[in-house]
């Protein structure tokens, strides 16, 4: 069954912008997606009607307390987890901070851990951090860059008896790539090793089941899949209880509570449940879990023809080079996100002549930093990154590819 775009595009008022006389396409959906009118609801209706700190013995803080609990719910049903498995804080970046440190307080001088070429160093300077701090060795996993996967040759070489932690990707912000998950996972748990999952990529472009996967920890961010701007960290509830996270005294210390330091942006947290609520509407079945993957489904049937057909056309473009996985029978193993040059354009020139046109595309390394390096992309200003997502529709995609072939 194929998506209704037109009717998808109606629900979110950030696509009806114009300009150059020209709806908006924003391209720049691994940067942030917009969100639908139903999260904007619930967010500003939090503000009008409900607003309080949580624990309070008043009717807006128990409604607030309320509200995080149904947040809890939401992103449990997301991610196939229990809600006390699950806790929320700024950004991925800052909760993986916060998980890394609580985990470096068991690692020593003899401890290893392994990150990723294909991260974002969102996955990346957390875990060398905690390195420096603990003198733990940090071994690389590469990537093969004839199509920028994750090489597990050499994921298997990095691994050793003395790994403690394997930090990696579910799909590279960058290139695209969805990297074998589950398998990283059994990998990683063979030697005994954490396994920590960056979704933050992934979570717009297709179901997540924790369980199935296997991982200690996943760290997401809603902003990149029609949420408002926030972090989500799942692991264990055994894993939750018995790591140690830095908290103030007065806190509580049941987790997932104490993972959470301070207040939280409960306003963005009534926003999240409508964003799960927003996905769960898209799909089909009797409750809100199995509702979320049909849709999530359909979104990956969905991106994989606009994937098809960009890379169509940008095959017969001998001035643009694509990186990344091109070939149309393996599309499965990538995001419809792809970076690319220009002969004789920088990335930001590129990024520019698009801006103009009322195509927003980033330009740089979008902190994928170890790709961006590896691909000896990163002294010359990056790579052009155009993604695309679940409420961009074919005709999006030809405007974006003849913009392209014009500028050859
Ligand atoms: C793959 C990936 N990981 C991590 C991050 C960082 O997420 P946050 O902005 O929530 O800290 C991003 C943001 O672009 C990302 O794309």
């Amino acid at each position: 069954m194929s998506i209704d775009v037109v009717a998808l595009k109606q629900q979110y008022p950030a696509l009806r912008r114009e300009v150059a006389g020209h709806p908006v396409i924003h391209a720049d959906a691994p940067g942030g997606t917009q969100v639908p009118e139903m999260v904007i609801d619930a967010m500003t209706n939090y503000l009008r009607g409900s607003n309080a700190n949580s624990g309070g013995a008043f009717v807006t803080s128990e409604e607030t307390d309320a509200l995080i609990t149904g947040a809890r719910k939401a992103a449990a049903d997301l991610l196939g987890c229990s809600p006390d498995e699950v806790a929320f804080g700024w950004n991925m970046t800052t909760l993986n901070f916060a998980l890394s440190r609580a985990l470096a307080r068991n690692l020593t001088t003899d401890d290893e851990i392994v990150v990723t070429m294909l991260d974002h160093d969102a996955n990346i300077s957390p875990w060398l951090a905690v390195a420096e701090d603990t003198g733990a060795t940090v071994k690389w996993a590469d990537i093969d860059d004839s199509d920028c996967t994750l090489d597990m040759r050499s994921l298997d070489a990095a691994l050793s008896e003395r790994t403690r932690i394997v930090a990696f990707t579910m799909a590279s912000n960058a290139v695209g790539t969805i990297p074998r998950a589950k398998e990283i996972t059994a990998r990683a748990h063979a030697t005994g090793a954490l396994a920590i999952a960056d979704a933050v990529h992934y979570a717009p472009h297709g179901p997540i089941d924790v369980k199935d996967i296997g991982v200690d920890a996943l760290l997401c961010s809603p902003y990149k899949f029609y949420g408002p701007h926030l972090g989500i960290f799942y692991a264990p509830k055994e894993h939750l209880d018995r790591w140690r996270p830095y908290k103030v005294r007065p806190a509580s210390d049941e987790a997932p509570d104490r993972w959470e330091t301070g207040t939280m942006s409960h306003e963005a947290l009534a926003g999240l449940t409508a964003c799960v609520d927003h996905l769960a509407s898209l799909g089909h079945g009797s409750d809100r879990r199995s509702r979320i993957t049909s849709a999530m489904a359909e979104t990956v049937q969905h991106e994989g023809g606009l994937s098809a057909r960009f890379i169509d056309a940008v095959s017969r473009m001998a001035h643009v080079k694509l990186f990344g996985i091109s070939d149309p029978g393996r599309l499965e193993e990538r995001t419809p996100t792809f970076a690319l040059t220009v002969a004789g354009k920088s990335p930001l020139e590129v990024a520019k002549r698009f801006g103009a046109e009322g195509v927003f595309v980033w330009d740089g390394n979008y902190y994928a930093l170890a790709v961006m390096e590896r691909l000896g992309l990163e002294d010359h200003g990056g790579a052009v990154r155009i993604g695309f997502c679940r409420y961009h529709s074919t005709d999006d995609v030809d405007r974006v590819t003849e913009l392209l072939a014009a500028m050859g």
